[in-house]
């Protein structure tokens, strides 16, 4: 009896693995090390280090290198990233986010490997949705592997504290400034913001409540322009939010603006559904009772989304490593592993819910079933030209809170930068 049961699991176990695709990847007995370069530090590290930690078991005779540079949506990283493409010495992977980031910067500047066959071998191309396949490929090729789904256009809270203060969640923003002014008198601050790049996270939920789903594809088809009636209006309306910002925004992290509303010290803040994680992950709040969600006011119905994902650059000191990494990321035991501590989404159709809080069961539901958009501050609808312009151009709006001359200095950033080309 067990003479043949061995060699029958075994031989079942090689099947199965082939099956799943995976036995390229963990076939090989990979040793040397594997850089992986992100963001991802401090309080945004769990949902990384588990990937990692199931990379170990896999591949133990690796040393993994988790290079991070702080600061929130890369702001710092990226400038860390360029110098290091530019200068011939690649990470072995990086986080990039899918679209116009990916493509538009990395992909046009021939610094990526094409991962069609990665995707094929996987049987990736049944599992990603199209629209996202979309976003990290091209006509020549797929260029990275997306781990995640997040959803910018989101208002956090915290149930008990709205309800110490007679407050509703706002459903629109004319009702958010009624409910703003009532909160300003009793000395709390309507709506929490940090450093510069969450002034354009905010400012793409209020724009895309102000322009409609529509009119925020066009803007990026190159189809609206900046400065037209429609797009001047969008500033108009983020100028009277900035209002009900706190002054000491520019000296702050997006955590530390998290924090403002989990002690009571503000009531909502617009954040990226990384929120999520760092409310249930670090601050061990229930999605529900502890902390609540809505889409940001004017935007129900509409899924602004954004995915992390990571690839391959040409060059890598260690291209085998990098792929195994890559076979575990697009996995559904690393998915499944990664996103319920990110706050976000699988990028998987099949992910398995059960492992998710019901925030993240919601935003599965909505990304179901919203119209789906870009976001620009995380990269999918424009390139890293237009985001470092644009992040001058919001210094602009901070200091002058002229409308009518950002939306002219948009326009002239977005002819600059090739959007809509
Ligand atoms: C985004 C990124 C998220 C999260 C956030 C805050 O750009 O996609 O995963 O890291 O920045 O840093």
């Amino acid at each position: 009896m067990k003479k043949t049961f061995v060699p029958v699991v075994i031989a079942l176990t090689v099947m199965l693995m082939v099956a799943g695709g995976t036995f390229t990847a963990q076939a090989k007995d990979l040793s040397g090390q594997l850089e992986i370069f992100s963001w991802w530090a401090g309080n945004e590290g769990p949902a990384l280090q588990a990937l990692i930690d199931l990379y170990k078991n896999r591949h133990p005779k690796v040393e993994v290198v988790n290079a991070t540079v702080t600061g929130g949506s890369g702001v710092n990283a990226k400038a860390v990233l360029k110098t290091r493409m530019l200068g011939g010495e690649p990470p072995d992977s990086f986080q990039v986010h899918a679209g116009q980031e990916l493509i538009g910067t990395w992909v046009k500047a021939d610094r990526m490997e094409d991962l069609t066959f990665l995707f094929k071998e996987q049987g990736w191309m049944d599992v990603f949705p199209k629209g996202l396949v979309k976003q990290i490929g091209t006509e020549t090729g797929i260029w990275s592997v997306p781990v995640n789904i997040h959803r910018s256009n989101v208002i956090w809270y915290i149930p008990a504290n709205l309800e110490k203060w007679g407050a509703k969640v706002p459903g629109t923003w004319a009702e958010f400034f009624v409910i703003a002014s009532k909160l300003k008198e009793k000395g709390v601050v309507p709506l929490a913001l940090a450093q510069n790049w969450t002034a354009n996270h905010l400012w793409e939920s209020v724009a895309l409540a102000s322009l409609g789903a529509k009119n925020w594809d066009a803007l990026w088809a190159g189809e609206l322009a900046f400065d037209s009636p429609e797009g001047i209006a969008a500033w108009e309306l983020f100028g009277k939010v900035l209002a009900f910002t706190n002054e000491d925004a520019s000296s702050l992290s997006w955590q530390q603006a998290t924090d403002m509303v989990v002690d009571g010290r503000a009531a909502f803040n617009i954040m990226g559904d990384w929120a999520a994680g760092y409310l249930s992950t670090t601050k061990k709040l229930a999605a529900g009772s502890g902390f609540g969600w809505a889409p940001s006011p004017g935007t129900v119905g509409g899924f602004m989304f954004l995915a992390d994902s990571f690839g391959l650059p040409k060059g890598a000191p260690n291209r085998d490593n990098v792929i195994a990494w890559l076979a575990l990321l697009g996995s559904k035991e690393g998915s499944d592993a990664f996103n319920p501590l990110k706050g976000s989404i699988s990028a998987r159709t099949d992910a398995n819910l059960a492992k998710y809080n019901d925030y993240a069961k919601s935003a599965s539901a909505d990304f179901g079933s919203n119209r789906i958009v870009g976001s620009v501050a995380h990269g999918v609808t424009a390139n890293e030209g237009f985001m470092n312009d644009f992040a001058s151009v919001m210094e602009m709006f901070l200091k002058t809170r002229n409308a009518a001359a950002t939306a002219k200095a948009a326009q002239q950033i977005a002819a600059k930068n090739g959007i809509g080309k």
